[in-house]
């Protein structure tokens, strides 16, 4: 009885543990379930690693068993003394040869691996160049032979080499994308690099490796792998931005006067938005096309006109820690609707009915 008990109870804590460790291949963030040739020669690298281990492990215990059963001291025979076998040469040397063979075994592939994933490379014709840099806590991207710079939202062009010059802009952080590399660091005034292909289109989530105190949890991002035209669409929207002028819609026109003058337009850069001359600072999320993004708040949730209020209302609410400050106290008036307003002429930004009307009206700087 007492055995079935502890059978049952193993068992038990055994499933216990199985669902602790939230045995997932396939998830978002899964380092295993790769989307790239990066990612891949990493992982398979592990697995390697991870199936030679077994061998190990079931050789030394398969041993290790044999002997307590073959030389254990009989009932019917309590003095018998098991062949002695100091000093055996063949045994020495077996014991010496056999681990280094198995260092070599992992030795080989993983400096194999490194060389092939993680030297420095340069540039080609294909390729797509981005300076990424951390801020405390979102991501700057900035593709600098397309013109194009924008935040938490990483689109690429799905079976290219994309080369990423990682740097920092206070403390250090990790770029990582599990499904398409390993991690890589943002370390201030050290310009790493790390290159990747996403295989086919896709999202892909992100996440910072490194803890960068405060809001690090929710320093995240997304990758946007896409076909060559659907990416190309997408940098055009950024080398395409039209001036802007009073908006048709008045909600929306409201929002855009607010930008300014609510003190967003300080921090913020929309490009377009003041003719001649650039909002914000490169420091803060540059906003240009922010109605394209899927994402807020560095991929914490889903951009939508709810969130973005809520957001707007209260920054630590959704992202705890974060340097957003709140412009409206709760018993402001007009807050709502200004509110409103605000999320309203951000979601237009980008190819939204109000862009393209503004492109028919004859507003298009892109005919360069
Ligand atoms: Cu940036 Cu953690």
């Amino acid at each position: 009885m007492p055995m079935t008990r502890w059978l049952r109870r193993s068992a038990f804590l055994f499933g216990g543990m199985l669902a602790l460790a939230g045995c997932e291949f396939t998830g978002p963030q899964s380092t295993l379930d790769y989307a790239g040739p990066v990612a891949r020669a990493q992982g398979d690298l592990l697995m390697w690693s991870y199936w030679l281990s077994w061998l190990v492990m079931i050789a030394t215990f398969g041993v290790l068993a044999y002997v307590l059963v073959r030389y254990r001291r009989r009932r019917d025979d309590p003095d018998r003394m098991p062949a002695q076998f100091h000093g055996s040469a063949p045994l020495e040397i077996g014991l010496t040869i056999i681990p280094v063979l198995i260092v070599i075994a992992v030795a080989v592939p993983t400096v194999r691996t490194i060389f092939a994933t993680g030297t420095r490379v340069t540039p080609e014709a294909d390729d797509v160049v981005v300076n990424v840099t951390g801020y405390q806590w979102w991501w700057r991207f900035e593709y600098p032979e397309l013109g194009v710079v924008t935040s938490n939202e990483l689109h690429i062009p799905a079976g290219r080499r994309v080369i990423l010059n990682l740097d920092s802009a206070d403390v250090l952080h990790s770029f990582w994308v599990p499904r398409l590399a390993g991690k890589r660091d943002l370390i201030p005034n050290q310009n790493n690099q790390l290159w990747l292909v996403a295989d086919e289109a896709g999202e892909y989530y992100g996440q910072c490796a490194e803890l960068c105190l405060g809001a690090h949890a929710y320093m995240r991002f997304r990758v946007i792998a896409e076909s060559d035209a659907e990416f190309d669409a997408w940098v055009q929207a950024f080398t395409d931005v039209a001036p802007q002028s009073a908006q048709a819609d008045p909600q929306i026109e409201q929002g855009r006067q607010l930008f300014a003058t609510k003190g967003c337009a300080g921090c913020h850069t929309i490009d377009g938005y003041r003719a001649g001359a650039r909002t914000g600072t490169p420091d803060f999320p540059n906003l240009t096309n922010f109605g394209m993004r899927t994402m807020l708040a560095a991929g914490v949730v889903p951009n939508t006109q709810e969130n973005l209020e809520r957001w707007l209302r209260d920054p630590q609410e959704i992202k705890p820690g974060n340097y957003m400050p709140q412009l409206w106290q709760a018993d402001a008036p007009n807050a709502d609707e200004e509110i409103a307003a605000i999320a309203a002429y951000l979601l237009s930004l980008g190819s939204r009915p109000d862009a393209q009307a503004q492109a028919a009206l004859g507003g298009s700087n892109g005919d360069r």
